[in-house]
């Protein structure tokens, strides 16, 4: 067999993919293919945590990347704070969705057909790092890139603002089903305890909390979600 060797551990974490239920672009691509199909992140509204902590002052502006950005909703609202965004996802529908919503913006964000894994910015380029609801679709074997990554990213003193399905929005299962089963199970949910381990091996948690559930029209808010706010250690 001179095929399907194993050298490096890259060749490894290559191989866990290939043993995993595929997700890759072409099915976020035809996920989105039909805008008017009722998924709440599908609106045009900006995360409720995100709101407040603009509103709070917490974050000075500067320059901003929204990870899995979807349709652009939270970048077109950093950008609107004076932010000078930038938004990546591996969905080319979703960044030709994205760049439409943003036509009139004054101060549009700049969106790119990328992943994260293949994502090429300066170390050090952005003062704010968000990911709303694109890490409980990360493999647990690429975790370790994804979040080195982002810490790469990040100036001394950035924020990295995450949301992800916590035990009432994902698959309560362990990592080691997602191999057992094949399956990511359509997002995993974490226990405040997992996703704190994980987490804190790579930043220091400034707030830890439920994302508020909103009935208000204005923002995106459901409290299957952890919000997780947090600085380069
Ligand atoms: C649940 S959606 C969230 C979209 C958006 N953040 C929002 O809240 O409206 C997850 C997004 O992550 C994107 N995604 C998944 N893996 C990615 C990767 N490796 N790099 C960049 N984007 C990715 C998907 O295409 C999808 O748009």
């Amino acid at each position: 067999m001179n095929h399907e060797i194993i050298v490096t551990q890259s060749d490894t974490l290559d191989m866990l993919d290939t043993l995993l239920e595929r997700r890759d672009d072409k099915w976020w691509d035809a996920f989105y293919s039909d805008r008017n199909k009722s998924i709440p992140f599908f609106k045009d509204i900006p995360d409720e945590e995100l709101v407040d902590y603009c509103q709070k002052h917490l974050f000075s502006t500067g320059k901003s990347l929204d990870i899995g950005c979807g349709n652009g909703r939270n970048s077109r609202y950093l950008a609107a704070q004076g932010f000078c965004a930038a938004g990546i996802d591996i969905s080319e529908e979703s960044i030709g969705w994205a760049n439409e919503l943003s036509a009139k913006c004054g101060n549009p964000p700049k969106f790119h057909c990328v992943s994260l894994f293949e994502y090429a910015a300066e170390p050090q380029s952005f003062d704010l790092v968000l990911d709303s609801g694109c890490f409980h679709h990360i493999k647990p074997h690429r975790r370790e890139q994804y979040l080195t990554r982002v810490q790469n990213y990040l100036k001394d003193g950035g924020y990295f603002l995450m949301t992800c399905f916590n035990l009432d929005g994902g698959a309560n299962v362990s990592d080691y089903d997602v191999y057992r089963d094949r399956s990511m199970h359509g997002g995993l949910g974490f226990s405040e305890y997992k996703i704190k381990k994980i987490l804190e091996n790579y930043f220091r948690i400034i707030e830890f909390r439920k994302m508020k559930e909103s009935s208000d029209p204005a923002v995106f808010g459901k409290d299957f979600m952890w919000v997780i706010l947090m600085k380069k250690k």
